[in-house]
C-alpha cells in the first residue's frame, strides 16, 4: 500500500493510448476511447478514496479536433455519456467537478451537461476532479495574460505590481495547488500543451501501459515512484 503521508497533492494525468490499444485489438478507435473510460472510473475511485486533493485529467485537446470527423463525434457522445452515467455516483463520493478548457469551443449540449455538473458539485469538498475538455495550455496562459493587460488597462493593477500569485489566479486552475505528479501513459514522454505552466516542479512518470490497460496497481506503482522521489525546488539539501 502506498505510504499515504507522502501522497502528492495533485495529480495529472494525461490518458494517452486509447488508438493504440484499439488498434492492437482490431477494434474501431470509438472503441478504444470508451475502454479508456471504464480505466477512468476505477482512477477517480481510488483517488476519492485514498485522499487525493486534487486529480485533473486531459480528455481532449485543443489540437484534437485535428482528428478525423468520426472520432471527434465518438468522443463528444462518450462525453455526454459520461457525464450522465457518472454524475451521481461522483456527487456521492462529495467529489466536485470542473472542466479546464474553452467551453465556448464545445458544442452545446456537452457545454450544458458540464456546466450543470459543475454547478451540482460546486459545494462539494471532497476530491477536486478537473477535466480537461478543449484545453490547451498555450490558450490559457493567452488567455490570462489577455486577463491581467484588461485589468491594467482598466487601472485596476499596475503592470509591476503583477505577481505569480496573480497570474496563477487568471489560469483555469485558479484555487489548485501545482501539479506534483504528472502521469502519461503509452510510454509517450511529452506534454502535448498540458498544464505548462503548472507542471514547473511536477514528477513526471511515464509508464508503457496504454491508458485502457491503466490498472490501480500501475496507478499505486506511480504514486509510489513520487512518493521515493526527491523534490529540491532547487534548493539543497545538507
Ligand atoms: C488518448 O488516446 C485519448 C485522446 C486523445 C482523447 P489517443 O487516442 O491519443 O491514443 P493513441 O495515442 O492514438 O494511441
Ligand atoms: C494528448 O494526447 C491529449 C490527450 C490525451 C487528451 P495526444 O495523443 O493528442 O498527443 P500527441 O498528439 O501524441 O502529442
Ligand atoms: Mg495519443
Amino acid at each position: 500500500m502506498t505510504d499515504v503521508r507522502k501522497l502528492p497533492r495533485h495529480v495529472a494525468i494525461i490518458m494517452d493510448g486509447n488508438g493504440r490499444w484499439a488498434k492492437a485489438h482490431a477494434l474501431k478507435v470509438a472503441m478504444g476511447h470508451r475502454k479508456g473510460v471504464e480505466a477512468l472510473r476505477g482512477i477517480i475511485r481510488e483517488s476519492s478514496d485514498i485522499g487525493i486533493e486534487a486529480l485533473t485529467l486531459y480528455a481532449f485537446s485543443t489540437e484534437n479536433w485535428r482528428r478525423s470527423e468520426a472520432e471527434v463525434s465518438a468522443l463528444m457522445a462518450l462525453l455526454l455519456e459520461y457525464f450522465s452515467s457518472e454524475i451521481d455516483e461522483l456527487d456521492e463520493k462529495n467529489v466536485r467537478i470542473r472542466i479546464l478548457g474553452d467551453k465556448q469551443g464545445l458544442p452545446a449540449p456537452q457545454r450544458e451537461a458540464i456546466e450543470k455538473a459543475e454547478e451540482r458539485t460546486k459545494e462539494n469538498g471532497g476530491l477536486k476532479l478537473n477535466i480537461a475538455i478543449n484545453y490547451g495550455a498555450r490558450a490559457e496562459i493567452l488567455s490570462a495574460v489577455r486577463t491581467l493587460a484588461q485589468k491594467a488597462k482598466e487601472g485596476e493593477i499596475l503592470p509591476e505590481d503583477i505577481t505569480e500569485a496573480d497570474f496563477s489566479a487568471a489560469l483555469y486552475t485558479r484555487d489548485l495547488p501545482d501539479v506534483d505528479l504528472l502521469i502519461r501513459t503509452s510510454g509517450e514522454m511529452r506534454l502535448s500543451n498540458f498544464l505548462l505552466y503548472q507542471c514547473a516542479y511536477a514528477e513526471m512518470v511515464f509508464p508503457k501501459v496504454l491508458w485502457p490497460d491503466f490498472t490501480v496497481a500501475d496507478y499505486h506503482a506511480a504514486l509510489d515512484s513520487f512518493g521515493a522521489r526527491d523534490r529540491r525546488f532547487g534548493g539543497r539539501k545538507e
